[in-house]
């Protein structure tokens, strides 16, 4: 019997987020001057978390995702890569990066055996992306992206969070950029995960409003029918020549009746939801000497018991604004989007 949760969805896929730290500042994540950062001696080592996806693997995984942070900034990456692809289990490995170092670690982490690659780009103009990020790196994002292509990846994909003011204008030209260069482009709803301090409901463009301007510009645009729903949280659409592209329609239209995601923090902090107030302390379990089956039990028990549904919850909340003030993010960095794995 496959292990699920008390909504019978299964723990198949398992973010890991391998730092808290990031070498940008995009306002929809880390709009703030400064932050309270993980103590270095609580992050897991590479080890560590190969044992915690064994663990994991036990009990039905078959998908992981590095993220960060930015997972770039973590060195030598691709010995953890080395380490997970080994495991017969994952059918899937992939990351999710800023770009900002992929063009010199790109080569290294497909030989590694990562497979997938995504990497957020949210607009194609150097000033915009340097107001947006207080990075003056826009190039250095696109060279990573044609680094990705060159190295030979099954897939490589784009995130673009589509921010009202910011890049709506850009949409159109954000999917022909992917589409000149064959790389499926996500357009993202603007979400109020922890983080998000400046998050208003007016910023946000809806899935609804991302379609209408695309089908101004392209007409007839296809739903790919996934049967039955997968757990991704993408839906994704075809232009008429064949280009697809996929939106994330967190906000407006959340797919957590399908969510089989559970999140790992830097320090290993076990988290059931995005949205989820607190998590199971794994490093904790590790470093007290518990054996894999201990942890194994543990996470069976927590998993079996999951009601949560954050983001469906988050469209009924009244007055919906930032999740979180400032004062509690310090309190608790785990509740920061950048600190759970974007
Ligand atoms: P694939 O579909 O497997 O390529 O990966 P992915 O879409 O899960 O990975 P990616 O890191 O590209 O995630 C894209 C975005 O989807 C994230 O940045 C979030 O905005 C959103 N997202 C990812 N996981 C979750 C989740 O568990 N809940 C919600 N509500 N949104 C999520
Ligand atoms: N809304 C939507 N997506 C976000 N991300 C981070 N913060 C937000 C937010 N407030 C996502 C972006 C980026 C990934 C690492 O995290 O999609 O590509
Ligand atoms: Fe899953 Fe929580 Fe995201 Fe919903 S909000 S999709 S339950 S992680």
């Amino acid at each position: 019997m496959p292990l699920t949760d008390a909504l019978g969805r299964p723990l198949s896929s398992l973010r890991v987020s391998v730092t808290d730290r990031c070498n940008i500042r995009c306002r929809y994540c880390m709009p703030e001057d400064d932050y309270v950062w993980l103590p270095r001696a609580s992050i897991l080592t590479f080890e560590e978390i190969d044992r915690l996806v064994g663990v994991f693997c036990g009990l039905g995984l078959t998908k992981v995702r590095l993220t960060g942070g930015e997972p770039l900034l973590r060195q030598q990456l691709e010995h953890l890569v080395a380490l997970l692809s080994r495991r017969p289990e994952l059918e899937d490995l992939g990351l999710t990066t800023n770009g900002i170092l992929l063009a010199r670690s790109a080569e290294r982490l497909r030989a590694a055996g990562l497979r997938r690659i995504t990497v957020s780009l949210d607009t194609l103009r150097p000033d915009r992306f340097t107001g947006f990020t207080r990075s003056a790196r826009h190039a250095d994002v696109l060279a990573g992206i044609h680094a990705a292509l060159t190295a030979g990846f099954a897939s490589v994909k784009l995130n673009s969070v589509v921010i009202r003011g910011f890049n709506d204008d850009e949409i159109v030209d954000l999917l022909e950029f992917g589409r000149s260069r064959g790389v499926e482009v996500r357009f993202i709803e603007y979400m109020d995960v922890g983080g998000a301090t400046q998050w208003s409901l007016e910023d946000v463009v809806s899935r609804r409003e991302i379609l209408a301007t695309l089908g101004r510009r392209y007409q007839a645009i296809r739903p790919l029918a996934e049967y039955p729903r997968s757990s991704a949280p993408a839906e994704r659409f075809a232009l008429p020549d064949g280009t697809t592209f996929g939106i994330i329609a967190s906000t407006t239209e959340p797919f957590c009746r399908t969510c089989d995601r559970g999140r790992l923090t830097a320090d290993g902090m076990w988290l059931l939801c995005l949205y989820a107030e607190g998590g199971v302390d794994l490093r904790e379990m590790l470093r007290s000497g518990a054996a894999d089956q201990a942890i194994a039990a543990r996470i069976t028990e927590v998993w079996r018991e999951r009601t949560d549904r954050g983001a469906e919850e988050r469209v009924t909340a009244p007055r919906r604004g930032a999740l979180y003030q400032l004062a509690s993010l310090r309190a608790d960095p785990h509740r920061e989007m950048h600190t759970r794995g974007g």
